[in-house]
């Protein structure tokens, strides 16, 4: 398999710094320096500092759940690309559906994002889903489509393997409901065929796509068995030691 599965952790709004740093050691001492699968750490903002010491001179990576597309200014609240750069993040999660709903997030803001992440050697994971809605009224390729090709306009041929796309659908979020891995694997396909159309398919082979929505091990290996699934966006699972090892393992096994 050409492509280097992949298991993140979106931490989400959990986890104060000093426990985020106590879970990222965890991890890294059950895993070491030595890892056949990327991984990455996604904590809020208030621990990446802490996450990232833990992370010194291991192979894990640290990655973001969100930024804004300018640089500097009077946006409140807000953080920066290069502000993330500045503490080794490597990745950033964009466009999730948790943005998407609350905090009114669009395919057009999300694509700024991409820009802006891409322009600052930050790897975006672009989260792209349909509600339960759209899937009971059989728009869910339509609404994957738009959010794909809204999400990366204007990204390029020589940037878009430093993208990764994770197909959360958003009524598998939280919800202990995974998708049956034949409804995943139809998603990931399609995506897979949209990115060939764009970017033509040796490029189109290379990009990670990667599933999310109560991945947990119980279920991982029968999803990452999958041809177009190359690894998890993990939320719930991510958040205990055990739970994440198992889902790296069982994505080195799968690979
Ligand atoms: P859960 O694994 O908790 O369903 O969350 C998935 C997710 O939203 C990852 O970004």
């Amino acid at each position: 398999m050409i492509r280097r599965k992949i298991i993140a952790g979106n931490w989400k709004m959990n986890k104060p710094a000093a426990d985020g740093g106590a879970l990222a050691k965890d991890i890294v001492e059950e895993i070491g320096r030595e890892t056949s699968v990327d991984i990455v750490l996604c904590p809020p903002f208030t621990a990446l500092q802490g996450v990232g010491h833990a992370l010194e001179g291991q192979a894990i990576k640290l990655g973001a759940q969100n930024m804004h597309p300018e640089k500097n200014g009077a946006y409140t609240g807000e953080v920066s690309a290069e502000m993330l750069r500045t503490l080794y993040v490597t990745h950033v999660i964009l466009g999730h559906s948790e943005r998407r709903t609350y905090f009114a997030e669009t395919d057009a803001f999300i694509n700024k994002k991409v820009l802006a992440a891409l322009t600052h050697q930050l790897k975006p994971i672009l989260c792209v889903g349909e509600t339960l809605a759209e899937r009971e009224a059989g728009s869910t390729l339509a609404v994957v489509q738009r959010h794909v090709e809204a999400g990366l306009a204007g990204v390029t041929k020589e940037q878009i393997t430093n993208v990764i796309i994770a197909y959360e659908p958003v009524w598998a979020i939280g919800t202990g409901k995974v998708a049956t891995t034949a409804q995943a694997q139809e998603a990931h396909a399609y995506i897979r065929a949209l990115l060939t159309k764009l970017y033509g398919a040796p490029l189109a082979q290379k990009v990670r796509i990667l599933y999310g929505g109560s991945m947990k091990p119980a279920n991982a290996a029968e999803l990452l068995a999958e041809k177009d699934i190359d690894g998890g966006l993990i939320g719930g699972a991510s958040l205990e030691a055990k739970s994440f090892i198992e889902l790296v393992k069982a994505a080195d096994a799968a690979k």
